[in-house]
């Protein structure tokens, strides 16, 4: 199974991601974790791309382009992978297609702006794994801490509230589009083109995911 995993900050991209990967055993190939990681550990893409995540931006198609090759051609992605916050811009997308990977599905999460600044001010985080918690709506068996490890939750940098809206106006403004780019190529090219899939991301997280397995077909 390869798949795309389509939709605004705070959709809940994440947190479907880990029951998607999980059944088919694939990993989740997180664009947005894979940079946390790198700022974290200060390597040169690190630098180059903290402050941009920190004001809401995207960081540059080249780097993203280059990071994700590399990423997919490593052992594990051999039976699929999952892409998570990638593609995110018109040119993301043509390189995936130019690079001849074909994909099974790219799976819409909608959920409107309004619900998301709420999702984001709850959010915790744990970094190593990239699980996703919210203090009200999904939170963990014990307060501050991951489920799995045991190890401390953390708040992002960029779930402020006006990073929150830089973020969504910045999704409108260059990722929507690729709703229009992955439905239009499945209704003009179905042999070739991945099919498009979306459904609402409101409810709670188990609504969701049986309507995410239900759109992937089991
Ligand atoms: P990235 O990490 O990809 O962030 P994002 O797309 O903005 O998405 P989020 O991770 O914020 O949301 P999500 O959809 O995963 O939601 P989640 O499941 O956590 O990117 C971060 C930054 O990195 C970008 O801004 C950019 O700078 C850079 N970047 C990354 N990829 C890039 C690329 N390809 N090109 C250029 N730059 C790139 O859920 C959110 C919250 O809601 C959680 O608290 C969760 O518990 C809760 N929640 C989930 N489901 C529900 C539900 N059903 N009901 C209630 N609450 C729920
Ligand atoms: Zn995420």
């Amino acid at each position: 199974m390869r798949l795309i995993l389509l939709g605004a900050p705070g959709a809940g991209k994440g947190t479907q991601a880990t029951f998607i990967c999980q059944k088919y055993g694939i990993p989740q190939i997180s664009t947005g974790d894979m940079l946390r990681a790198a700022v974290k550990a200060g390597t040169p893409l690190g630098v180059q791309a903290k402050s941009v995540m920190e004001s809401g931006g995207l960081v540059s198609d080249e780097l993203i382009i280059n990071l994700v090759k590399e990423r997919i051609s490593q052992a594990d992605c051999a039976n699929g992978f999952l892409f998570d916050g990638f593609p995110r811009t018109i040119p993301q997308a043509d390189a995936l297609k130019a690079a001849g990977v074909k994909l099974d599905y790219v799976l819409e999460i909608d959920v409107p702006f309004e619900a998301i600044i709420n999702r984001m001010s709850g959010r915790r985080s744990h970094p190593a794994s990239g699980r996703t918690y919210h203090v009200t709506f999904n939170p963990p068996k014990v307060e501050g801490l991951d489920d799995i490890t045991g190890e401390p939750l953390i708040q992002r940098d960029d779930d402020k509230e006006e990073t929150v809206k830089k973020r969504l106006e910045v999704y409108s403004a260059q990722t929507r589009p690729l709703v229009a780019y992955y439905s239009s190529w499945a209704k003009e090219d179905a042999a070739s083109a991945p099919k498009y899939r979306a459904i609402s991301g409101m409810g709670s997280v188990e609504e969701i995911t049986a309507r995410v397995f239900e759109a992937l077909g089991h």
